[in-house]
């Protein structure tokens, strides 16, 4: 193991999932708040000077879809102009790049899976953020990779199976959308189809990464199979809940329109991933399967 790599926002849910999956790859390293801050560019160009990596993957972001409403400029210099920096400095030091979008670029007008080539068209502040991310990273570093991905989850951090199993816990009625669509993708498989793709890289003519990475430049998108409204999904989750079971929860069916949030939200985002299948050889398995082995966990 000779390669390394480095890991930005080490603490989120995907990071985490990174640090254990990309192990056996490379010496790995870590950068987040508050030692480091992605808004920071004299700092970026620093940490990529001292750890010289052979790869940097942006795992961090700013992911609170409501506040960002309100807190446009922080969203946008997260998202959006911090990693048009990291890219341009892992270009100037020919470091490898790999950045992460979401699903949330699309207005979730269309009716079936989005793939890479449909046009985007965020409903909220931190999409567009996102989809501004994504510009920025392919404009300016030639050798990286941008995999949007969607309905992210894991067993740590505040995300959607979290907050079912925490209503559950206190309620004997949970009200969920039925008319919103995604993929429920958990961290660890996203994480390790990541792991599949680089180590890949091992086996290309081009065994510098930077050359490998120059070669599979562009836009994917990663998920798991399958689609899910959020009702299904929360039911797949009480379902794999004993004590939701034992408390005999019951899961009601709600509409968008029943609760204020300040970001809208698309209808259906569900995304296509036959590009990275083809392109690397990777088969993401069904959604179900993967709530039910994090939950076993
Ligand atoms: N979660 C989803 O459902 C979802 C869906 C589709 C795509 N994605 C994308 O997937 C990626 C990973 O998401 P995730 O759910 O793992 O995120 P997460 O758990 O919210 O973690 C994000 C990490 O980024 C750090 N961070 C925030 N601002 C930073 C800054 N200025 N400098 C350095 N680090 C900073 C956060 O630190 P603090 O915790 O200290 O703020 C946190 O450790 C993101 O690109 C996200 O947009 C997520």
């Amino acid at each position: 193991m000779n390669r390394k790599f480095l890991i930005i926002g080490r603490s989120g849910q995907l990071a985490h999932e990174l640090r254990r999956s990309l192990a056996p790859l490379a010496e790995i390293e870590t950068a987040d708040l508050p030692e480091f801050d992605l808004t920071d560019s004299d700092r970026i160009r620093a940490v990529l000077d001292a750890a010289a990596p052979d790869l940097v993957l942006n795992a961090a972001a700013y992911t609170d879809v409501d506040k960002a409403e309100n807190d446009r400029d922080r969203a946008f210099a997260v998202n959006a102009d911090g990693p048009g920096s990291l890219a341009c400095a892992c270009a100037a030091r020919k470091i490898a790049f790999v950045h992460f979008s979401t699903d949330y670029v699309f207005d979730g007008l269309k009716r079936e899976p989005y793939t890479e080539t449909d046009p985007p068209g965020p409903l909220n502040l931190y999409g567009l953020s996102k989809l501004r991310g994504e510009e920025n990273v392919l404009n300016e570093c030639d050798g990286a990779l941008v995999f949007r991905l969607a309905w992210l989850f894991s067993t740590r951090g505040n995300n959607f199976v979290h907050k079912v199993r925490s209503w559950a816990a206190k309620n004997a009625v949970i009200r969920v959308v039925d008319d919103q669509f995604g993929n429920p993708s958990w961290a660890r498989i996203i994480a390790a189809s990541v792991a599949v793709i680089l180590a890949g890289s091992n086996n290309a003519p081009k065994t510098d990464l930077f050359e490998w990475a120059r070669s599979v430049y562009g836009l994917y998108h990663l998920a798991s199979s399958g689609s899910a409204s959020r009702f299904d999904w929360a039911a797949e989750i009480l379902r794999r809940t004993p004590v939701a079971q034992e408390r005999q929860v019951r899961l009601e069916r709600a509409k968008t329109i029943d609760f204020a949030s300040a970001a809208a939200r698309p209808a259906y985002s569900v995304l296509d991933c036959g590009k990275a299948e083809r392109t690397f050889g990777i088969c993401a398995s069904d959604w179900r399967r993967h709530v039910s082995l994090a939950l076993e966990e």
